[in-house]
């Protein structure tokens, strides 16, 4: 063997060292937790061949307990990047196998180099999750590593998408850097995300509770709204992270590519006309006009547990990439409230961020009443989605299927928050608020001292909703710019957002806003 070769034949050895992680015993264990490894991770994720690693020879620089002792190459997580669907991504990957894939200070080195090379070339970060959190040997330099990942975190925000899947324990401080990221998608059964373990939590406040109902993935989807996504698999998990990458563009300069579409622009879906029940309190699931409008009824929900009183959600008009913010009649009537309203402004902000046009659907009661709410904030977090409408800058076609009132009106992207295509169905009821409780205020002294006061407010809430509950009032003033027949919703949207294509508005120049947080 030439000298050369015997070089070759050591590099081909570490890198085969390297890839083994913890070793075959780990791996096997990883295994038997039901998980995949790192790199079993990776090559499911990105396209076939393409993914490029970096860092594979670096190890810890710790001495403390031991460590000088313990060295496996690439350390604990597996960094680098390579396609999805030909568009470049950068990855990293945390090794369980490798110290239990706890954060060292050279392992945030590695996370940080893609992060960077990221935000210098203008692609996605995707971070696969599944780590013991901060190497307790390491101290102080472990936690100075996540706060280098979290400073990139916040700078990478609104400038390249960043997707964290959370595939094993994400505890402490750690749970930070998903949570600064656009989305996070849990694994069913085999992720949990806390501040404080279940130990803590008892010494603390004596309370008993398991890992899964303190932090599983139903628990962030359905209570907190931590989780955007729950995959079953993380088969699953990885194609979700693939799909949202289709509906996004690389980068906050770049729009998301057109796919070609197959469903006719203008095919008129008949069921639209029928679909508003003639009784303003019976309800009907907007599910169905997102799909009825949609290209082949193809949509992304995204947090489809949590405030299900409104929906989001990524599909496509003609190709175009857009973002559905709908009201959800059958859950809670509608209503706003306050996790609604944090749940859709998160939303129309991400997709402004990344030149994504919004698509709103309007059946709105109004605002949630009672001291439940409003002890809650919801003030502060109805004024978060008003504030993100007004905001946004990308193309907004408004449509009003049915309730539209009061301060819900408003905030569900209205005329004034520069809608630029507001449109109503003839079942559109936009007004100050319905007809029961305008009459309520109105006359309420007439209705006392009336012979019949049913029958009196019965008159008068027929009077008002005749002069009230239709489109017509708003567009007499302009702020619905066109009533449509409902069947022609998808291509009356369409023909908006190709007409929306070349919109350039800015706002003020300014270091932030201060957005009610
Ligand atoms: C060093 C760690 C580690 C850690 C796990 N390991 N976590 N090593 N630092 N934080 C090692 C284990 O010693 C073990 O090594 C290997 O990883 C696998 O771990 P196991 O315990 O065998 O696995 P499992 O039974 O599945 O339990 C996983 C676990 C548990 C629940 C994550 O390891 C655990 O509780 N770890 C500690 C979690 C923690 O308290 N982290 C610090 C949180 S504070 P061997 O050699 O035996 O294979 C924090 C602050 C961040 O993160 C602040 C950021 C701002």
């Amino acid at each position: 063997m030439s000298k050369q070769e015997e070089k070759i034949s050591q590099l081909i050895e570490k890198r085969a060292e390297c890839r083994l992680g913890g070793g075959e015993k780990a791996i096997e264990k990883q295994h038997q937790r039901g998980k995949y490894t790192a790199r079993e991770r990776i090559a499911m994720l990105l396209d076939e061949g393409s993914f490029e690693e970096l860092d594979m020879f670096v190890t810890h620089r710790c001495t403390n307990f031991g460590q000088d002792k313990k060295h496996i190459l690439g350390d604990g997580v597996v960094t680098g990047f390579g396609t999805i669907d030909g568009r470049l991504v950068y990855v990293f990957a945390q090794d369980f196998t490798v110290f239990g894939g706890s954060l060292s200070e050279t392992m945030s080195q590695k996370i940080c180099k893609v992060m960077d090379m990221a935000m210098k070339m203008g692609a996605p970060v995707i971070g696969l999750n599944d780590s013991g959190g901060a190497r307790i040997q390491e101290g102080i330099n472990a936690l100075a590593g996540y706060s280098e990942i979290f400073q990139r975190n916040i700078m990478a925000s609104g400038v390249v998408p960043q997707i964290s899947a959370i595939m094993g324990p994400c505890a402490g401080g750690a749970v930070y850097s998903p949570a600064l990221t656009d989305f996070t998608i849990m694994t069913k059964g085999l992720s949990y995300m806390f501040l404080t373990g279940p130990s803590v939590v008892k010494t603390v406040t004596g309370e008993d509770v398991s890992q899964e109902d303190l932090g599983g993935a139903s628990v962030h989807s359905t209570k907190s709204g931590v989780t955007h996504f729950v995959a079953e698999t993380e088969e699953e998990c990885i194609a979700l992270i693939r799909k949202i990458i289709s509906y996004i563009p690389q980068n906050n300069m770049e729009e998301t590519p057109l796919v070609s579409c197959t469903d006719p622009i203008d095919r008129l879906e008949d069921k639209l006309n029928d679909i508003i029940p003639d009784s303003p309190k019976r309800s009907y699931d907007m599910y169905d006009v997102i799909s009825a409008i949609v290209d082949n009824g193809e949509f992304l929900e995204v947090q489809p547990d949590y405030a299900r009183n409104i929906i989001i959600g990524f599909a496509r008009f003609n190709g175009q990439s857009v973002g559905i913010v709908a009201n959800q009649p059958k859950v809670l009537a509608g209503v706003l409230d306050s996790n609604a309203s944090r749940k859709g402004a998160r939303f129309v902000r991400f997709c402004d961020a990344f030149n994504i046009p919004l698509v709103t659907l309007v059946d709105v009661p109004g605002f949630l009443p009672g001291t439940g709410q409003e002890y809650n904030g919801v003030i502060l977090h109805g004024a978060k989605l008003l504030y993100a409408y007004g905001e946004a800058t990308v193309p907004k076609v408004t449509v009003t299927l049915r309730k539209s009132y009061g301060g819900s009106h408003i905030v569900m992207s209205c005329k004034q928050l520069r809608g630029d295509m507001n449109y109503a169905w003839p079942s559109a009821e936009i007004a100050v608020m319905g007809a029961e409780g305008a009459v309520g205020v109105l006359y309420a002294k007439e209705a006392k001292n009336h012979e019949n006061p049913a029958a009196f407010k019965k008159e008068k809430e027929e009077e008002y909703s005749e002069l009230f509950a239709n489109p017509y009032q708003a567009a007499k003033y302009g702020y619905i710019d066109d009533v449509i027949e409902p069947r022609n919703t998808r291509f009356r949207v369409i023909k908006a957002l190709n007409m929306l294509a070349t919109k350039k508005l800015t706002n003020p120049a300014k270091k932030h806003g201060n957005i009610p947080l």
